[in-house]
């Protein structure tokens, strides 16, 4: 009997990857295996990199990252450019030198502009709007993406109607008593939802995801991540560790694992085939080869750093951060050398989700 069982357990698992391939979903007690076991991570990562390849080929889509305000009015326990810190030297970008930064990562080929704040109300819809519009009026073949954070809906409707094309806002975690446990009383995850729910109805590509191993979080949150996941069916999922940062009260967690978070990587591209999933700044700060592992494990996406050198320092979220003293060429080029040894390429085009009715349909 005992023998029995030795034999049927490896196999059990197998018959998971096959089935989670086959019908991109399974049962919580099936992720539950997947995930708490290393033992067939390489035939998880082989099966979503084929997947990956059916449907993105060797492409890497990349998106120049332009951190403008490191300002932020909220105090998310994990962040370093909380509120709260106050060891955070504060800067913001004029409109004038994120267009310079733009014209910069246009002639270095990227297609797709991503800026990036905390929340920083500073920046009113008809600031941000203008932004927005003279992008699109000087880059007419690039796309805009936003990460504002929380806004009305009236404000989203207005930054879409400027012409942004997307909008990244993690969801952080789907489960209401872990949320609390990350933020502060006057943030709820039913307002992160609704604006979440409010970005897709207005048109946007809407990006959605969560920290790997961020306090407190259980294999059981993880599960409720990948549930919202399937129902908010979003275009870009970004999912990277959990990082530690000094001046925060969780200065005294540890870091997220690689392993865990590549394995949720692959997991997600198999349940997901047509999602833009990153391979994060976050991945390569715990791993020197972090980017290029999340490639081989579904990701087809990245996004380096167009910010000015002299502020990325400043960007902070968390601690030892890479890309932070190269020029935006420097940071292209290793980038380039980077994907092109991984085995895949860089596109440069704008790089929008593929098919999204298919992928919708799923
Ligand atoms: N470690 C890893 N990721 C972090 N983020 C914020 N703080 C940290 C941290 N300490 C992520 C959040 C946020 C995104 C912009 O960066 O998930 O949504
Ligand atoms: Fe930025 Fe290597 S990708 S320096």
């Amino acid at each position: 009997m005992v023998v029995k069982v030795e034999l049927q357990a490896p196999i059990e698992k197998k018959t998971v990857i096959d089935k989670l391939t086959r019908t991109r979903n399974l049962s919580d007690g099936e992720l539950l295996l997947l995930l708490a076991t290393d033992e067939y991570d390489s035939e998880l990562a082989q099966s979503a990199d084929a997947v990956r390849r059916s449907v993105y080929g060797k492409d890497v889509y990349i998106r120049g990252l332009i951190e403008f305000s490191n300002y932020c009015k909220n105090n998310c326990f994990y962040c370093g450019i909380r509120q709260g810190n106050e060891a955070v030297k504060r800067y913001r970008l004029s409109r004038e030198q994120i267009l310079s930064c733009c014209k910069e990562g246009y002639g270095l080929g990227f297609r797709t502009f991503v800026l990036q704040g905390g929340e920083d109300p500073y920046y009113t819809d008809g600031m941000m709007c203008e932004i927005v519009s003279s992008i699109k009026s000087m880059f007419g073949d690039c796309a805009v993406t936003l990460s504002l954070g929380e806004r009305s809906r009236g404000s989203y409707q207005a930054l879409y109607d400027a012409g942004a094309d997307r909008y990244l806002l993690r969801h952080e975690t789907a489960d209401d008593e872990h949320y609390s446990r990350l933020h502060p009383e006057s943030m709820s995850l039913k307002a992160r939802k609704e604006c979440l729910w409010n970005l897709k109805e207005i048109g946007y590509q809407v990006g959605a995801g969560f920290m790997v191993g961020s306090p407190y979080q259980t294999i059981a949150n993880i599960i409720s991540d990948i549930r919202f996941l399937q129902e908010l069916r979003p275009a870009m999922i970004g999912i990277g560790p959990y990082i530690t940062h000094r001046e925060t009260p969780f200065w005294n967690f540890s870091n997220g694992s690689l392993e865990l978070s590549l394995r949720l990587l692959s997991i997600i591209r198999l349940m997901f085939p047509y999602a833009l999933i990153p391979a994060t700044t976050a991945l390569g700060t715990i791993a020197p080869n972090g980017r290029e592992l999340g490639l081989a494990h579904g990701a087809n996406v990245v996004m380096p750093n167009l910010s000015p050198v002299g502020v990325r320092k400043l960007y902070e979220l968390y601690e030892d951060k890479i890309c932070t003293g190269e020029e935006a060429a420097e940071c292209r080029f290793c980038l380039d050398r980077r994907v092109t040894g991984a085995g895949y390429e860089i596109a440069v085009h704008r790089g929008d989700v593929k098919d999204e009715a298919m992928y919708g349909q799923v």
